[in-house]
């Protein structure tokens, strides 16, 4: 299959395109600078240059590939306003292209609020709709194209997409105690993140193209949910730095925009995810990255 990816050359889509051309897939990454270019065509990937905001060109890729893993994503996290206005534009963009076609298109979502409290399933939907919500409600819009001929399938990734190189929401909070001198955790820590080693999160991607149903939710969990408190003492020790809670009117002050993410419960199962793909993680987990060095080597 020739398969469009957005995201290419981010974090988890550079696993992602590993996994997509170990499987025998042509893949066509989409560049917006020649480093990204340079490292796509280092691992065998076509590049497509353009924007996120470019929808011409997006549209384009679309209706070339076989199927589209839309993975971009601007993380503004100081203009949430423009990120998810831009990925809501790319989700319609890449839907519409796709109509009536039947071929894949997965999509990157999250597990923020789908079940705070509880383990979130496959079966939860996302609570957020329209413009205005978060990620412009993509994981709902991406849904609804099922019923106009589209292999729609949502790809909720963990809060916590570890491993060496990582420099996304782990990589934060170790900067963040590093800085402070100190490993903070929200309230009494007891609020948990759902976890997965890239690689095995960019498996669930690579599996989910050929094996997921039109219209699921796939979860990219490999770890149910793991307390706040805990990944701050495995930062704390990695770090040889005190361990302390941070009441919660403080909670914003000390982690910045990262805060709000920090205190949310974000545990979730995936054993329909496993079933369905007959998908087995096999990777480290977070605190053992942790342990490793995988933030602060
Ligand atoms: N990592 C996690 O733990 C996690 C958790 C939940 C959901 N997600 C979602 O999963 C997806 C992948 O995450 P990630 O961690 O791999 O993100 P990432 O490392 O930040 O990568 C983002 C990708 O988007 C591209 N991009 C950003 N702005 C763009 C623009 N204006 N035009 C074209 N491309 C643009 C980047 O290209 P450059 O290389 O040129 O910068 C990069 O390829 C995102 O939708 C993210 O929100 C991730």
């Amino acid at each position: 299959m020739q398969v469009f990816v957005t995201g290419a050359s981010g974090w988890i889509g550079s696993a992602v395109v590993d996994e997509l051309i170990a499987d025998g897939h042509e893949v066509v990454g989409l560049a917006r600078s020649d480093a990204s270019a340079a490292t796509l065509a280092a691992k065998g990937a076509l590049v497509r240059r353009g924007d996120l905001d470019d929808l011409h060109g997006l549209r384009a890729g679309a209706l070339e590939a076989d199927a589209v893993v839309h993975l971009a994503n601007k993380h503004d996290f100081h203009d949430m306003a423009a990120t998810n206005a831009a990925e809501r534009a790319a989700t319609e963009t890449l839907g519409a292209a796709l109509e009536g076609t039947g071929k894949p298109f997965l999509l990157a979502s999250g597990l923020a609020g789908v079940a705070p409290g509880r383990l979130a399933t496959e079966h939860d939907p996302s609570p957020f709709h329209g413009p205005g919500s978060a990620r412009g409600g993509s994981e709902n819009l991406l849904l609804e194209h099922t019923a106009r001929g589209v292999h729609a399938v949502a790809v909720r990734f963990s809060p916590t997409t570890h491993g060496v190189g990582d420099r996304g929401f782990t990589g934060v909070l170790t900067s963040i105690a590093r800085a402070e001198g100190v490993s903070g955790y929200p309230g009494d820590g007891s609020t948990r993140w759902a976890a997965a080693h890239v690689r095995d999160a960019a498996r669930v991607v690579a599996l989910g193209l050929t094996k997921a149903p039109a219209g699921s939710r796939l979860h990219a969990v490999a770890e149910e949910g793991i307390t706040t408190r805990e990944i701050a003492e495995a930062i704390g020790a990695a770090l040889d730095l005190p361990v302390a809670p941070v009441a919660p009117q403080d909670v914003a002050g000390h982690f910045g925009w990262i805060g709000g993410f920090f205190a949310l419960d974000m545990a979730a199962s995936s054993a329909l995810t496993r079933e369905v793909l007959g998908w087995t993680p096999t990777g480290p987990t977070l605190l053992a990255d942790i342990a490793a060095g995988a933030y602060t080597g």
